[in-house]
């Protein structure tokens, strides 16, 4: 029996009772499983579901198969590295895929990086530049500097860390009083400006001034990091005001805070350039990242530093730790190889410059849907694309999920937040499949009451 018809197979033996055990993340877990949608197989565009149907993928995974999937030089480097070597303690010894993929990732930086700390995922990448925030000011002499600034709607995974800096109130109020010390920043949602913009909006890029309330509030001498997204994800795509991560550039460097930018999603190629930090010409101080970094193959993240905080916590003797942190699984050989193959997979095929060709085929085909009904919204940059839906009354998010789930069953997956579509199909995709995209969306949105 091959793969898919074994997955298949599987299947039929699924039922509600042997669906119970797993507790579904970020799933309407009831709803699910009355109604289960399982994915089986991948290949290029397309996804294999359980009743044996072609759904293409309309946002790379989940924002991670930038490559598109079963990619030959990857899986290939992967099944080779299982069987080479499967594990190696990342603590006090390495391996050379570790330091290959590191010299490769700093190789498409921006150019004032130097070095990267790997982890398995976005939340872990998040929550390591924050304590490497907090840690590098101490190494400074600067240790009142704890405080941490985030973002209304930020959305920076799952981990204590990422939930206190978030701004995104479904993932925070269930869960006590996190960590103290915490400010945010305003969100940039000005729909009544910026609605319907094509890539930067025109306004906003004074609520990066509001860092400037925050340090009269605070003192700056509290104040470690500035955590954002350069594009918002999660929370719905918020592309950033035009100016207004300059602005927050410079009001970081002016009162000494570091600068993080949280590239899980705007990382490797998603914008069109390798990260957004160069398409915006903004260089912050560290980056975190995850996903398109083994293409969503091998679980991995990664934070991505300049030398200047490298440095600083290269010093006292030479046999000690000098940041005591890290994972088990921190540059897993699996991963490494992943990763190795992916961005090489990305030169050889041009993969960036290739998503930034088609971003005006994109947002022409994405802005063609103003008009249609409950459409309030629609914006994008690169390979990246939201439409927000008018609210049902008095049933929120209900409108976006009926259009999700018949996107489904009409072969397209989309990816709902709130109200919001949010799109983001991998770099391999052909115009036919943008056509599709958005032909499906028009439909599914019209016939939605
Ligand atoms: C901006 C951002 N940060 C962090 C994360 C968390 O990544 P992960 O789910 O790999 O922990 C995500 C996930 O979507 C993200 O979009």
């Amino acid at each position: 029996m091959n793969a898919i018809a074994e997955a298949k197979h599987l299947h039929e033996e699924i039922t509600a009772e042997s669906m119970r055990a797993h507790w579904m993340p970020f799933t309407a877990n009831r709803q699910f499983k009355s109604a289960p949608r399982l994915l089986v197989a991948a290949e290029g565009m397309h996804y294999t579901s359980h009743d044996g149907r072609k759904i293409l993928d309309g946002i790379a995974g989940l924002w991670c198969c930038n490559a598109g999937h079963g990619r030959k030089p990857i899986v290939e480097a992967i099944q080779k590295q299982a069987a080479t070597m499967d594990f190696g303690t990342p603590f006090n010894m390495g391996h050379p895929l570790g330091f290959e993929l590191a010299n490769r990732v700093i190789e498409i930086s921006p150019k004032n990086m130097g070095h990267v700390f790997f982890t398995n995922s976005g939340s872990e990448s998040v929550d390591t530049a924050l304590k490497i925030a907090i840690a590098y000011q101490r190494m400074k002499g600067q240790g009142t500097r704890t405080r941490l600034i985030g973002r209304e709607r930020g959305y920076h995974g799952v981990n204590f860390g990422g939930i206190s800096v978030g701004g995104i109130v479904g993932n925070r109020k269930l869960f006590g009083t996190l960590l103290s010390g915490v400010d945010h920043l305003p969100h940039t949602h000005l729909p009544k400006d910026n609605a319907f913009s094509k890539g930067q909006p025109e306004h906003g890029a004074h609520l990066a001034d509001e860092l400037e309330r925050l340090v009269a509030l605070h003192d700056a001498s509290t104040i470690a990091a500035v955590i954002v997204e350069p594009i918002a994800g999660s929370t719905g795509v918020l592309i950033p005001p035009k100016n207004y991560l300059q602005r927050l550039r410079e009001l970081c460097t002016k009162h000494g805070i570091l600068l993080i930018f949280d590239e899980v999603i705007t990382g490797f190629g998603r914008t069109g350039s390798e990260f957004a930090a160069q398409h915006y010409n903004v260089m912050p101080d560290m980056i975190a990242c995850a996903k398109g970094l083994t293409s969503g193959t091998v679980p991995m993240g990664a934070v991505i530093a300049t030398p200047e905080i490298y440095n600083a916590f290269m010093t006292g003797p030479e046999h000690m730790i000098e940041l005591t942190h890290g994972y088990t699984y921190s540059g897993h050989p699996l991963a490494c190889a992943a990763g190795v193959a992916t961005l090489k997979l990305y030169q050889d095929e041009a993969l960036f410059e290739r998503a930034a060709s088609l971003a005006p085929y994109w947002e022409a085909g994405i802005h063609s849907l103003k008009g249609t009904k409950n459409v309030i919204d629609i914006r994008n940059t690169g390979l990246i694309g939201a439409i927000e839906l008018q609210p049902r009354e008095g049933e929120p998010v209900k409108r976006a999920f009926e259009v999700f789930l018949e996107c489904y069953r009409r072969g397209l997956l989309v990816r709902t937040t709130g109200d919001i579509i949010a799109l983001s199909p991998p770099f391999i995709i052909e115009k036919s499949h943008i056509d599709q995209i958005f032909e499906t969306l028009r439909d599914v949105i019209s016939s939605t009451p």
